[in-house]
């Protein structure tokens, strides 16, 4: 069965509501069936952003899946400040980016939280994006195999069973994100190839069906190479995804 890709725009902490309903307008007008036909889209706007958005989605009949950047690992509590997975599942959120490197080392998440919120993800019928990624100095120590599959084995720990099967893994080297450096489209393949392995060590029949996406700087310009890897089944797009027209053309990325 062929895995469809997922390109997903990453929004982080930019746009407040308003402006978030003109980009997903925008981004609606570039975009054509047959676009959304090829590949699954998800916006991940910031948690004031999502209600207006998914209104705007749902009154236009966007083809659009609705995305979050973060949550919290339990459904209800005292914890000030924190979101609730059964609240993005309220929203029609389909997607929710957990782990990100961001919230990794700004934020004190380890594998054991990320692992937490990605099993409360599935919990609340919605479909993790786990991120994973080794820094700079990983990588030139040699050590960026070992930090990956560090990282997958311990973010997937609580994942059981036939929900493996439909989780996406995003590989967003730290050095390559927001810095204009990509991994080279065979380095990227190189590392979501070993994830891949990585997986089918846990569940056999997972191997082709976990969708793994690329992340670090992708852009107009570089996503069919990355795209045109055998083990790389998406993007997950930071700065280029908060322009409509640049993140209309990774999305078509086969019209290019
Ligand atoms: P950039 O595309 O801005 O490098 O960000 C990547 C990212 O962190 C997406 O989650």
């Amino acid at each position: 069965m062929a895995r469809i890709p997922l390109i997903s725009g990453n929004w982080k902490m930019n746009l407040n509501h308003f402006e978030a309903i003109q980009l997903i307008q925008k981004l609606s007008y570039e975009l054509r069936n047959h676009d959304y036909d090829a590949v699954e889209v998800s916006v991940h706007p910031p948690y004031t952003d999502l209600r207006s958005v998914q209104t705007v989605i749902d009154a236009d009949r966007m083809r659009f899946q609705l995305g979050a950047q973060n949550c919290h690992s339990e459904v209800s509590g005292a914890f000030t400040g924190e979101i609730s997975p059964a609240m993005l599942a309220k929203l029609n959120v389909d997607y929710v980016i957990v782990g990100h490197s961001e919230r990794r080392a700004l934020f004190g998440e380890n594998d054991a939280v990320v692992a937490a919120k990605a099993a409360a993800v599935f919990g609340c019928e919605m479909t993790p994006i786990v991120c994973v990624g080794e820094t700079l100095e990983e990588r030139e120590s040699d050590q960026a195999e070992s930090v990956v599959e560090t990282q997958v084995r311990g973010s997937l720990a609580s994942i059981s069973g036939d929900k493996l099967d439909e989780l996406v893994i995003a590989y967003e080297p730290v050095w390559a994100i927001g810095t204009g450096m990509t991994a080279s489209a065979q380095d990227a393949q190189e590392m979501c190839s070993h994830i891949r392995k990585v997986v089918a060590s846990i569940r056999a029949t997972s191997r082709n069906l976990v969708r793994i996406q690329y992340g670090g700087s992708v852009k107009p310009s570089n996503v069919t190479e990355l795209m045109a890897m055998s083990d790389i089944d998406g993007a997950l797009v930071g700065g280029a995804s908060l322009e409509a027209e640049s993140f209309a053309r990774i999305v078509n990325f086969k019209d290019a």
